[in-house]
């Protein structure tokens, strides 16, 4: 079995491109290394290609041949919310234009198999207590929309080429299965608390008054090795017989408020930490949590990783990396 990655030099690809290889597949990877590292693949080779380049659908048509490769897993998009929200146009072209060649690639190959990254951004501000996928997306920024535009765009590609999809919608991922893949960008909650802890500064919480029970928000934080083994398990599935659902959730079913997550990182840390309440940042949904009931009747996956697990692999790959 070959699996081309799209985006496999990234913090969650490289995940999937080293659980993928440990178990003995073939394995290549194409990243134009902008956000990604070259030192974060091993095991796999290595393409360097721009996906939104005048010549890469041919260029990953004949990288999709040559390998010989059956299934694709596409990571490679922007995901700041706030970045998508001022520069729109770069989400419209890079993300969806860019699954737009990947996938036009892939029918080219007649590669059948794909998993999208999709998130937990295109259900916007559901006012429930668990998200199920039969929720209706309405998604409130760029990004979400263009992660939902994708999972239409799959739709499409399996009516006109045969192929089979899965979009996994992540909810928040977090923590490191191996020190030297951990997240590099401080974008979201845990490496953000660590890089104020590091320089000595307060963390910040966005708004302690919201509806819930400490008046802080509650997500649902998923460990980057649990949904590396998602993505396994789905493409397992992609591979079977039986495929009832092509949208699937992924996280844990368990929520943590923002206190919850910086009490974590004090326990694992060892430091005490006294956060800085600030205000509420636009847009932000008070509960975000996954139901699991899909992925698990699904692909019978679920999360094994608590969040100390999470937070304590993030803090010991920033010693160690
Ligand atoms: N937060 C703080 N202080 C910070 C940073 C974050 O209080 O300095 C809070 C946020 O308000 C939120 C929680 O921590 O309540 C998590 O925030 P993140 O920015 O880490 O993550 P989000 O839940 O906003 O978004 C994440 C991904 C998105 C994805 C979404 C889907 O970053 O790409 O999950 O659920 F779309």
């Amino acid at each position: 079995m070959t699996t081309l990655v799209v985006g496999g030099a990234g913090y969650i690809g490289s995940h999937v491109v080293r659980l993928l290889s440990e178990r003995g597949e073939h394995v290549v990877v194409v990243d134009d290394l902008s956000t990604g590292f070259r030192e974060r693949v091993t095991g796999a080779d290595l393409v360097e290609l721009d996906i939104t380049a005048p010549d890469a659908r041919e260029k990953l048509a004949f990288h999709l041949r040559a390998s010989g490769a059956d299934s694709v897993i596409h990571f490679a998009a922007h995901k700041q919310v706030g970045e998508s929200v001022a520069n729109p146009e770069l989400y419209w072209h890079d993300n969806i234009a860019g699954l737009a060649t990947v996938l036009a690639a892939c029918a080219n190959a007649e590669v059948r198999d794909v998993v999208f990254s999709s998130s937990a951004a295109v259900y916007g501000m559901p006012d429930v207590e668990l998200v199920t996928e039969e929720l209706d997306p309405r998604p409130i920024n760029p990004y979400g929309a263009t992660k939902y535009v994708g999972e239409w765009m799959l739709t499409d590609a399996e009516r006109a080429h045969d192929m089979r999809t899965v979009a996994l919608r992540y909810f928040n991922v977090a923590g490191a299965g191996w020190p030297e893949l951990a997240d590099t960008q401080v974008m979201n909650l845990v490496p953000i608390v660590l890089d104020a802890l590091a320089a000595g500064r307060a963390p910040i919480v966005f708004g302690d008054d919201y509806d819930t029970p400490d008046g802080t928000c509650i997500r649902d934080y998923v460990h980057v090795l649990d949904l590396a083994e998602a993505h396994i398990a789905a493409l397992d599935y992609l591979r079977g017989d039986e495929r009832p659902h092509r949208v699937l959730n992924v996280g844990t079913g368990t929520g943590s408020s923002v206190l919850e997550v910086i009490d974590a990182i004090s326990r694992a840390t060892g430091q005490e930490i006294t956060p800085e309440i600030g205000p509420r940042r636009a847009g932000d949904p008070a509960k975000l949590v996954c139901s699991t009931d899909r992925i698990r009747g699904s692909l019978g996956w679920e999360s094994s990783r608590t969040l100390d697990d999470i937070v304590e692999s993030a803090v010991a790959a920033r010693r160690d990396a």
